[in-house]
Protein backbone atom coordinates (compact mmCIF):
# COMPACT_ATOMS: atom_id res chain seq x y z
CA UNK A 1 0.00 0.00 0.00
CA UNK A 2 1.03 3.32 -0.74
CA UNK A 3 0.06 6.58 0.80
CA UNK A 4 0.17 9.90 -1.25
CA UNK A 5 -0.64 13.67 0.40
CA UNK A 6 -2.14 16.00 -1.74
CA UNK A 7 -2.20 19.61 -0.84
CA UNK A 8 -6.09 19.91 -1.06
CA UNK A 9 -9.57 18.17 -2.40
CA UNK A 10 -8.44 20.08 -5.95
CA UNK A 11 -4.99 18.31 -5.84
CA UNK A 12 -6.39 14.94 -4.37
CA UNK A 13 -9.25 15.02 -7.33
CA UNK A 14 -5.81 15.87 -9.88
CA UNK A 15 -4.34 12.81 -8.60
CA UNK A 16 -7.06 10.68 -8.99
CA UNK A 17 -8.20 11.54 -12.04
CA UNK A 18 -4.97 10.46 -13.28
CA UNK A 19 -4.56 7.13 -12.22
CA UNK A 20 -7.99 6.29 -13.59
CA UNK A 21 -6.98 8.00 -17.00
CA UNK A 22 -3.98 5.91 -17.05
CA UNK A 23 -6.39 3.23 -16.88
CA UNK A 24 -8.67 3.84 -19.31
CA UNK A 25 -6.03 4.56 -21.47
CA UNK A 26 -4.33 1.13 -21.23
CA UNK A 27 -6.99 -0.50 -21.34
CA UNK A 28 -10.30 1.21 -23.32
CA UNK A 29 -12.81 -1.41 -21.78
CA UNK A 30 -11.38 -1.45 -18.29
CA UNK A 31 -13.84 -2.61 -15.66
CA UNK A 32 -14.38 0.53 -13.19
CA UNK A 33 -15.53 0.33 -9.54
CA UNK A 34 -16.98 3.64 -8.61
CA UNK A 35 -18.35 4.87 -5.66
CA UNK A 36 -21.23 7.62 -4.86
CA UNK A 37 -20.72 9.97 -2.20
CA UNK A 38 -18.99 13.74 -1.89
CA UNK A 39 -15.51 12.87 -1.67
CA UNK A 40 -15.34 11.51 -5.97
CA UNK A 41 -17.31 14.45 -7.14
CA UNK A 42 -14.28 16.47 -7.38
CA UNK A 43 -12.60 13.26 -9.80
CA UNK A 44 -15.85 13.19 -11.34
CA UNK A 45 -15.48 16.49 -12.40
CA UNK A 46 -11.97 16.32 -13.29
CA UNK A 47 -12.64 13.39 -15.40
CA UNK A 48 -15.66 14.74 -17.17
CA UNK A 49 -13.41 17.76 -18.44
CA UNK A 50 -10.77 15.53 -19.78
CA UNK A 51 -13.61 13.85 -21.78
CA UNK A 52 -14.93 17.42 -22.93
CA UNK A 53 -11.69 18.10 -24.21
CA UNK A 54 -10.37 14.82 -26.11
CA UNK A 55 -8.01 14.19 -23.88
CA UNK A 56 -9.91 10.88 -22.54
CA UNK A 57 -12.67 8.51 -23.51
CA UNK A 58 -14.25 6.63 -21.34
CA UNK A 59 -17.39 5.44 -23.68
CA UNK A 60 -15.41 1.68 -23.65
CA UNK A 61 -15.53 1.35 -20.16
CA UNK A 62 -17.61 -1.02 -18.37
CA UNK A 63 -18.60 0.31 -14.07
CA UNK A 64 -19.40 -1.50 -11.48
CA UNK A 65 -21.05 0.40 -8.53
CA UNK A 66 -19.55 -0.07 -5.25
CA UNK A 67 -23.17 -0.33 -3.46
CA UNK A 68 -26.58 0.14 -3.62
CA UNK A 69 -29.75 0.70 -0.82
CA UNK A 70 -31.79 -1.87 -0.54
CA UNK A 71 -35.35 -0.97 -1.51
CA UNK A 72 -34.75 1.87 -3.71
CA UNK A 73 -35.26 0.62 -7.68
CA UNK A 74 -32.70 1.97 -10.08
CA UNK A 75 -35.17 5.09 -11.40
CA UNK A 76 -35.49 6.21 -8.08
CA UNK A 77 -33.38 9.37 -8.21
CA UNK A 78 -31.79 8.64 -4.89
CA UNK A 79 -30.99 5.32 -5.55
CA UNK A 80 -26.80 4.84 -6.11
CA UNK A 81 -27.61 3.21 -9.85
CA UNK A 82 -29.27 7.17 -10.56
CA UNK A 83 -26.60 8.85 -8.81
CA UNK A 84 -23.65 7.55 -10.37
CA UNK A 85 -25.12 7.88 -14.09
CA UNK A 86 -26.32 11.79 -12.75
CA UNK A 87 -22.47 12.14 -11.42
CA UNK A 88 -20.59 10.01 -13.79
CA UNK A 89 -21.32 8.23 -16.00
CA UNK A 90 -23.82 10.18 -18.17
CA UNK A 91 -21.67 13.02 -18.19
CA UNK A 92 -18.72 10.63 -18.91
CA UNK A 93 -20.61 9.43 -22.16
CA UNK A 94 -20.41 5.59 -20.52
CA UNK A 95 -23.52 3.67 -22.23
CA UNK A 96 -25.96 2.92 -19.30
CA UNK A 97 -25.67 -0.60 -20.65
CA UNK A 98 -22.29 -0.58 -19.35
CA UNK A 99 -22.99 0.68 -16.17
CA UNK A 100 -24.23 -1.65 -13.23
CA UNK A 101 -25.57 -1.80 -9.95
CA UNK A 102 -26.47 -4.61 -7.09
CA UNK A 103 -30.38 -4.56 -7.53
CA UNK A 104 -32.00 -3.08 -4.41
CA UNK A 105 -34.98 -3.58 -5.17
CA UNK A 106 -34.98 -7.59 -5.49
CA UNK A 107 -37.68 -9.64 -3.62
CA UNK A 108 -34.66 -11.50 -2.43
CA UNK A 109 -31.48 -8.80 -1.64
CA UNK A 110 -29.25 -12.02 -0.15
CA UNK A 111 -29.33 -13.59 -4.04
CA UNK A 112 -29.37 -10.54 -5.64
CA UNK A 113 -26.07 -9.71 -3.91
CA UNK A 114 -24.76 -13.05 -4.89
CA UNK A 115 -25.50 -12.30 -8.25
CA UNK A 116 -23.71 -9.07 -7.96
CA UNK A 117 -20.74 -10.87 -7.14
CA UNK A 118 -20.69 -13.51 -10.21
CA UNK A 119 -21.41 -10.30 -12.40
CA UNK A 120 -18.07 -8.82 -11.32
CA UNK A 121 -16.57 -12.17 -12.03
CA UNK A 122 -17.81 -12.48 -15.84
CA UNK A 123 -17.19 -8.73 -16.38
CA UNK A 124 -13.65 -9.85 -15.60
CA UNK A 125 -13.15 -8.42 -12.04
CA UNK A 126 -12.52 -5.14 -11.42
CA UNK A 127 -9.17 -3.18 -12.81
CA UNK A 128 -9.23 -0.59 -10.66
CA UNK A 129 -11.67 0.44 -7.49
CA UNK A 130 -12.02 3.95 -6.30
CA UNK A 131 -13.43 3.66 -2.49
CA UNK A 132 -14.02 6.34 -0.40
CA UNK A 133 -14.30 5.65 3.45
CA UNK A 134 -16.82 6.80 5.96
CA UNK A 135 -15.98 8.43 9.73
CA UNK A 136 -16.67 5.39 11.52
CA UNK A 137 -14.15 3.42 9.23
CA UNK A 138 -16.53 1.88 6.81
CA UNK A 139 -15.75 1.16 3.40
CA UNK A 140 -18.58 1.08 0.93
CA UNK A 141 -21.10 0.06 3.58
CA UNK A 142 -19.21 -2.45 5.21
CA UNK A 143 -19.08 -1.18 9.12
CA UNK A 144 -17.38 -1.62 11.66
CA UNK A 145 -17.38 -5.31 12.70
CA UNK A 146 -17.97 -6.26 9.18
CA UNK A 147 -16.16 -9.78 8.35
CA UNK A 148 -13.56 -9.25 5.68
CA UNK A 149 -13.49 -11.88 3.95
CA UNK A 150 -16.93 -11.33 3.07
CA UNK A 151 -17.85 -10.65 -0.49
CA UNK A 152 -20.84 -8.60 -1.99
CA UNK A 153 -23.70 -8.98 0.90
CA UNK A 154 -26.68 -7.44 2.30
CA UNK A 155 -25.48 -5.29 5.31
CA UNK A 156 -27.29 -3.27 8.37
CA UNK A 157 -26.23 0.48 7.97
CA UNK A 158 -25.02 1.83 10.93
CA UNK A 159 -26.54 4.72 12.83
CA UNK A 160 -23.78 6.79 12.20
CA UNK A 161 -24.02 6.35 8.78
CA UNK A 162 -27.62 6.59 8.29
CA UNK A 163 -27.15 9.85 10.44
CA UNK A 164 -24.49 10.89 7.91
CA UNK A 165 -27.17 10.03 4.69
CA UNK A 166 -30.09 11.32 6.49
CA UNK A 167 -30.37 14.32 4.35
CA UNK A 168 -30.87 12.75 1.24
CA UNK A 169 -34.28 11.50 2.24
CA UNK A 170 -37.39 12.80 4.26
CA UNK A 171 -37.15 12.01 7.81
CA UNK A 172 -37.08 9.10 9.44
CA UNK A 173 -36.52 7.18 5.84
CA UNK A 174 -33.14 6.24 6.07
CA UNK A 175 -33.07 2.67 4.37
CA UNK A 176 -31.76 0.17 6.77
CA UNK A 177 -29.85 -1.80 4.51
CA UNK A 178 -27.77 -2.19 1.45
CA UNK A 179 -26.11 -4.69 -0.89
CA UNK A 180 -22.40 -3.70 -0.65
CA UNK A 181 -19.30 -5.27 -2.20
CA UNK A 182 -17.78 -6.74 0.98
CA UNK A 183 -14.27 -6.57 1.96
CA UNK A 184 -13.27 -9.54 -0.29
CA UNK A 185 -14.67 -7.95 -3.27
CA UNK A 186 -12.59 -4.88 -2.60
CA UNK A 187 -9.71 -6.97 -2.30
CA UNK A 188 -9.95 -8.84 -5.65
CA UNK A 189 -9.70 -5.97 -7.47
CA UNK A 190 -6.58 -5.57 -9.29
CA UNK A 191 -6.31 -1.62 -7.97
CA UNK A 192 -7.58 -0.27 -5.17
CA UNK A 193 -7.56 3.71 -4.97
CA UNK A 194 -9.07 4.98 -1.26
CA UNK A 195 -9.69 8.21 -1.14
CA UNK A 196 -10.03 10.76 1.72
CA UNK A 197 -10.36 14.47 2.11
CA UNK A 198 -11.49 16.66 5.02
CA UNK A 199 -10.55 17.02 8.59
CA UNK A 200 -13.49 14.56 9.73
CA UNK A 201 -11.93 11.20 8.07
CA UNK A 202 -8.64 12.19 9.88
CA UNK A 203 -9.16 9.48 12.55
CA UNK A 204 -10.64 7.02 10.01
CA UNK A 205 -7.58 7.52 7.72
CA UNK A 206 -5.10 6.82 10.41
CA UNK A 207 -6.90 3.47 11.87
CA UNK A 208 -7.20 2.27 8.02
CA UNK A 209 -3.97 3.06 6.93
CA UNK A 210 -2.23 2.39 10.68
CA UNK A 211 -3.62 0.42 12.58
CA UNK A 212 -4.42 -3.15 13.21
CA UNK A 213 -6.39 -4.78 10.41
CA UNK A 214 -9.59 -6.56 11.16
CA UNK A 215 -13.33 -5.96 11.56
CA UNK A 216 -13.11 -2.73 13.68
CA UNK A 217 -11.95 -0.72 11.01
CA UNK A 218 -13.47 -2.33 7.22
CA UNK A 219 -11.74 -0.16 5.26
CA UNK A 220 -8.17 -1.55 7.07
CA UNK A 221 -8.68 -3.92 4.20
CA UNK A 222 -6.64 -1.27 2.31
CA UNK A 223 -3.55 -2.27 3.97
CA UNK A 224 -3.70 -5.90 2.78
CA UNK A 225 -3.91 -5.39 -0.96
CA UNK A 226 -1.24 -5.84 -3.29
CA UNK A 227 -1.94 -2.82 -5.34
CA UNK A 228 -3.54 0.03 -3.49
CA UNK A 229 -3.26 3.71 -2.93
CA UNK A 230 -4.02 6.27 -1.16
CA UNK A 231 -4.57 9.50 -1.42
CA UNK A 232 -5.99 12.19 0.67
CA UNK A 233 -5.87 15.69 1.47
CA UNK A 234 -3.56 17.43 4.14
CA UNK A 235 -6.82 17.95 6.67
CA UNK A 236 -7.75 14.27 5.84
CA UNK A 237 -3.79 13.26 6.56
CA UNK A 238 -3.28 15.13 9.85
CA UNK A 239 -3.12 11.84 12.05
CA UNK A 240 -0.67 9.60 9.36
CA UNK A 241 2.80 9.27 10.24
CA UNK A 242 4.43 11.32 8.12
CA UNK A 243 6.92 8.91 7.73
CA UNK A 244 4.38 6.44 6.10
CA UNK A 245 3.59 9.30 3.73
CA UNK A 246 4.60 10.60 0.30
CA UNK A 247 4.15 14.23 -0.61
CA UNK A 248 2.16 15.64 -3.95
CA UNK A 249 3.08 18.76 -3.82
CA UNK A 250 2.15 19.62 -7.48
CA UNK A 251 -1.51 18.97 -8.46
CA UNK A 252 -1.13 16.26 -10.28
CA UNK A 253 1.73 14.75 -9.57
CA UNK A 254 3.21 13.27 -6.70
CA UNK A 255 7.13 13.26 -6.02
CA UNK A 256 7.53 10.16 -4.05
CA UNK A 257 5.20 7.75 -2.80
CA UNK A 258 4.76 6.41 0.66
CA UNK A 259 4.98 3.15 1.82
CA UNK A 260 3.38 2.21 5.34
CA UNK A 261 4.06 -0.61 7.86
CA UNK A 262 6.23 -2.00 5.74
P1 LIG B 1 -18.41 10.64 1.46
O1 LIG B 1 -18.74 9.17 1.90
O2 LIG B 1 -17.54 10.55 0.26
O3 LIG B 1 -19.77 11.23 1.15
O4 LIG B 1 -17.74 11.30 2.61
C1 LIG B 1 -17.70 8.24 1.98
C2 LIG B 1 -18.21 7.01 2.68
O5 LIG B 1 -19.00 7.15 3.61
O6 LIG B 1 -17.80 5.92 2.31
Amino acid sequence: MHVEVCEDPRAVALRVADLVADEVAGRPDAVLGLPTGATPLPVYDELVRRVARGALDCSGVRVFLLDEYVGLDADDPRSYRATIRRDATDPLGIPHERVHGPCGEADDPERAAADYEVAIAVAGGIDLQLAGIGRNGHVAFNEPGTDLALGTHVAVLSPQTRADNARFFPAGSVPLRAITQGPATLLAARRLVLVATGTAKSAALADAVGGPVGARCPASVVQSHPDAVVVADRAAAQLLDPRWCGEAPTPGGPKRLGRVRP
